[in-house]
């Protein structure tokens, strides 16, 4: 049969960056999705774009003790610590298990508080088959040089790229911290110390007290903040950093609706990730896809990846 005019055609929803194909441009985001096997029961992992697992490093770590999660108004604290079963341990236990999935793109997530710990972790995971690449958190303390965020500094943050560059062998994309005055800098900064893509917004550095008991609502004292109160501000340092770099942008920060996917887009965005959706919601993530192609079709977008910074400014 043949279609006629007022038949909605099926878009392309393919997008590339760094090398890596994904059949459409959503992600999990790390530390929302486990190590991706956790949501198999309750997400058709084959139909993401892509999932990030929990960040890795190269011991386990057990994480700050509770309460580590408080819900804000249209958002989240969280201060889970970067509890993770460590490198090797996701490749024995949990990776074989993605790899019999199929086609599925699997990111491993990587921080550490030393450049060294950067370099053995990524070292650890060049030796596993089934990751398409490495998204390096850069949010974390550097304890060498008296706990000053990596992605909050200019030259830390290019050193320790530099040296996840060198030691990687898959692309490589960095996540900018938002905690920072200029991320066109730091996304600058990125590129020159040969960022393959470029991923933002990790969460924004907060704190709640509770006025009755008169303490901090999250052990840690300070958290961050995730979910839809920071979409405004990520979709601007997303528009800031697209601008600011040749390499690709993954946009992420309180995506929960199709709509919230294009918006980054057209901020220039090549591919999105979802986070605190997957709390309030463990089917977001497949949800947010099927929205997005009826979106897309109803819009009669042939190609998604035309979306890409496509903002009509006047
Ligand atoms: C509970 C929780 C754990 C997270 N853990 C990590 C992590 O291990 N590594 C990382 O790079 N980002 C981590 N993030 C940040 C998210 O991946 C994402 O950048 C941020 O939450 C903004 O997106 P969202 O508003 O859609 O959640 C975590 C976020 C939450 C809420």
């Amino acid at each position: 049969m043949s279609s006629g005019p007022s038949e909605r055609q099926p878009t392309d929803m393919r997008v590339s960056f760094a090398g890596l194909e994904l059949k459409n441009p959503v992600i999990a985001a790390s530390g929302t999705f486990g190590y991706g096997v956790e949501f198999e029961d309750v997400v058709e992992l084959s139909k993401l774009g892509g999932l990030v697992v929990k960040g890795l490093s190269k011991e386990p770590m057990t994480g700050n003790p509770p309460p580590r999660l408080y819900e804000t108004p249209a958002g989240m604290l969280n201060a889970i610590g970067l509890q993770n079963i460590g490198a090797r341990a996701f490749i024995d236990e949990k990776l074989p298990r993605l790899r019999q999935i199929k086609d599925v793109v699997v990111i491993a997530n990587v921080f550490g508080y030393t450049r060294e710990d950067y370099e053995r972790t990524i070292h650890i995971l060049n030796e596993a088959e089934g990751i398409a690449a490495y998204e390096l958190n850069v949010s974390c303390p550097n304890t060498a040089h008296g706990g000053i965020v990596f992605g909050t500094a200019p030259l830390m943050l290019e050193d320790v790229v530099v040296t996840a560059k060198r030691a990687s062998r898959r692309p490589l994309i960095v996540k900018l911290s938002p905690n920072v005055t200029s991320i066109a800098q730091m996304a600058q900064v990125a590129e020159a110390g040969g960022a393959d893509a470029l991923s933002l917004v990790n969460t924004f550095v907060a704190m709640a007290i509770d006025v009755e008991s008169r303490k901090p609502r999250i052990s840690n004292v300070t958290a961050g903040l995730s979910g839809p109160a920071i979409r405004p501000i990520a979709v601007r340092m997303v528009y800031e950093a697209a601008d600011a770099v040749r390499i690709p942008v993954i946009g992420m920060g309180g995506i929960s609706t199709a709509a919230d996917v294009v918006e980054f887009m057209l901020a220039g965005a090549a591919a999105v990730q979802v986070g605190t959706a997957s709390y309030w919601d463990p089917c977001a993530t497949e949800k947010i896809v099927d929205e997005l192609e009826r979106w897309s079709a109803e819009h009669r977008v042939t190609r998604i990846a035309d979306l890409i910074g496509s903002m009509v400014s006047e």
